[in-house]
C-alpha cells in the first residue's frame, strides 16, 4: 500500500476559515504508519524514562521498556544516573532480568559476562580465549542511551544523539512540570507500585484522551453520579478552565478542582483535622510562592500531555503515565503515583487510594476511558466508508477546557514529524 502521507497528501486537513480540523483514520490503523512513527517520532523525541526518586541510592536500578527498547535505569556506584541498553554485548541476552533492585554488577545469565553499574565489562569467563587488547576501546561495554537528561527530577532519554536539548524540547510544558515539582518544598517522589495495563487501541487515542476535557461528563457519568450521591455539588461550571497549546506538540487543560486534592484542596469528608492540615499546606505554598501561584497549585487541576507519550495528571493525586504501541491497535500503559516527600501518613494513604480508585486500571475513570478508546478503534474498521475524524471543537473561539485545541496541537506536531 502506498500511503497518502508519503505522497505529500497529509493525513491531517486543516481549514481555518471553515473552522475544520480533520484527521484521517488511517493514522490509527496502518502498519506502515506505525513503522514510520517508530522511526520519526519515538527514535527522535525525548521520551520519559522515570523519576530520580525511584533510584535514590548508589546501585539502585529498575528495568524499564522505553521507546521499544529494554533499558536498565540505574544509579551507578558513584551516584550518577544512567540509562543502559539491556542487551549483552556478547550475544544479545538481556543482562538484567530483575524488575528492580540494588547491585554493584550485572551478570549475564547466558555465559556470565559481568558488567559493573557503569556498564563496563569487568568479567569474562575464559578470558584467555580473547586477545589481550579485547575491549581496550570499551566497545564491549553495555551501550548507553545516546542522550539522558533531567528536568526537575523527571528523567528523559533520546535515542537521537543530534536531538535538541531537553529544555528546548519541553517548551511551554516546563511551566507545568514546575508546578508539579513545586508541590513539595523538599522534593517529589514516586510512591507505591507501577500500574501496568494494556488497551486494544492505537496509542494516539490515549494521547488525545488524556487531555480531552470534552469527554469528562458523558464518559465518566458513573463517577460524577457517585460524587453527587456523596453530597458533592458538581456541575459543568466547576470544570471551567482553559486548553493550551504548549508548543512542540505538548498541551494542557487547566481547570478548577472542585473535588478535593490531597495536595491542598479540602473536602468535607476529610474532617476538621484534615482541614487544618490542608490550611497549613496552603499557607506554606503562599509563603513560598505568593497567594496567586499557591491557589493555582492547590485549587486547579491540570492534565498535561508531553509529546509524544507522557501524561501527567496533576489532579487529585498526581499520576505519571506513559504508553507505547505494541501494534497499531494495541498499546501497553505504565503509570506511577507522585507525592511530596514531606506528606503525612493520612494524606499519603488518601493519595494512594486515589491513585487506585480514580485513574487506576480498575478505578472510576480508566475503565470508562478504555471502553471509549476501544470503541473508537473498533469503529475505525469502517474507515473505508467513513474516513475522517473531526477535531475542530473550539476553533471558532478562545479555547476552553472542553474544546479540542490540545489534540490539534498534538496532531500538528505529529504531522510535522511524519512528513519531514
Ligand atoms: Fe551474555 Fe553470552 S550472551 S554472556
Ligand atoms: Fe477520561
Amino acid at each position: 500500500m502506498s500511503l497518502d502521507i508519503q505522497k505529500g497528501q497529509d493525513l491531517i486537513r486543516v481549514d481555518e476559515e471553515k473552522c475544520e480540523f480533520k484527521v484521517h483514520r488511517k493514522a490509527f490503523t496502518e502498519n506502515e504508519i506505525l513503522k514510520m512513527e517508530k522511526e520519526k517520532i519515538f527514535d527522535k523525541c525525548w521520551l520519559y524514562l522515570g523519576h530520580e526518586s525511584e533510584i535514590p541510592n548508589p546501585g539502585d536500578f529498575k528495568t524499564r521498556r522505553v521507546g521499544g527498547r529494554n533499558l536498565i535505569f540505574n544509579r551507578d556506584t558513584d551516584g550518577q544516573i544512567r540509562a543502559l541498553l539491556n542487551t549483552c554485548t556478547h550475544r544479545g541476552a538481556m543482562v538484567c532480568r530483575e524488575r528492580e533492585g540494588n547491585t554493584k554488577v550485572f551478570q549475564c545469565f547466558y555465559h556470565a559476562w559481568t558488567f559493573n553499574s557503569k556498564g563496563e565489562l569487568v568479567g569474562v569467563p575464559g578470558r584467555d580465549g580473547y586477545p589481550e587488547h579485547f575491549n581496550c576501546d570499551g566497545k564491549m561495554n553495555l551501550r548507553q542511551v545516546p542522550r539522558l537528561s533531567s528536568y526537575r527530577g523527571f528523567l528523559f532519554v533520546n535515542f537521537d544523539s543530534n536531538a535538541v536539548e531537553l529544555e528546548e524540547y519541553l517548551a511551554g510544558a516546563k511551566e507545568y512540570l514546575d508546578i508539579v515539582a513545586d508541590h513539595s518544598e523538599i522534593g517529589m517522589e514516586v510512591v507505591g507500585g507501577t500500574q501496568e495495563y494494556s488497551i486494544r487501541a492505537n496509542w494516539k487515542l490515549l494521547a488525545e484522551n488524556s487531555v480531552d476535557g470534552y469527554h469528562g461528563f458523558p464518559t465518566h457519568k458513573t463517577y460524577f453520579d457517585y460524587v453527587q450521591s456523596r453530597g458533592g455539588q458538581l456541575t459543568k461550571d466547576d470544570l471551567t478552565g482553559i486548553g493550551r497549546n504548549l508548543g512542540n506538540g505538548h498541551a494542557v487543560v487547566e481547570y478548577q478542582a472542585p473535588w478535593g486534592r490531597p495536595i491542598a484542596k479540602w473536602i468535607p469528608a476529610w474532617g476538621e483535622k484534615g482541614k487544618q492540615e490542608i490550611d497549613s499546606i496552603v499557607q506554606n505554598l503562599v509563603n513560598r510562592f505568593g497567594e496567586e501561584r499557591a491557589r493555582r497549585i492547590a485549587e486547579r487541576n491540570r492534565n498535561l500531555l508531553i509529546f509524544p507519550n507522557l501524561v501527567i495528571n496533576d489532579i487529585m493525586s498526581v499520576t505519571i503515565r506513559t504508553f507505547y504501541p505494541v501494534s497499531v491497535d494495541y498499546m501497553e500503559v505504565n503509570a506511577w503515583c507522585l507525592a511530596p516527600k514531606e506528606e503525612n501518613d493520612d494524606f499519603r494513604e488518601r493519595r494512594l487510594n486515589n491513585f487506585l480508585e480514580f485513574l487506576g486500571p480498575g478505578g472510576f475513570a480508566t475503565p470508562d476511558d478504555i471502553e471509549a478508546l476501544e470503541l473508537c478503534q473498533a469503529g475505525f474498521m469502517n474507515n473505508k466508508e467513513v474516513e475522517w475524524n473531526d477535531i475542530s471543537k473550539g476553533m471558532n473561539r478562545e479555547p476552553q477546557t472542553t474544546d479540542e485545541i490540545q489534540m490539534r496541537s498534538f496532531w500538528l506536531k505529529w504531522n510535522e514529524l511524519m512528513t519531514k
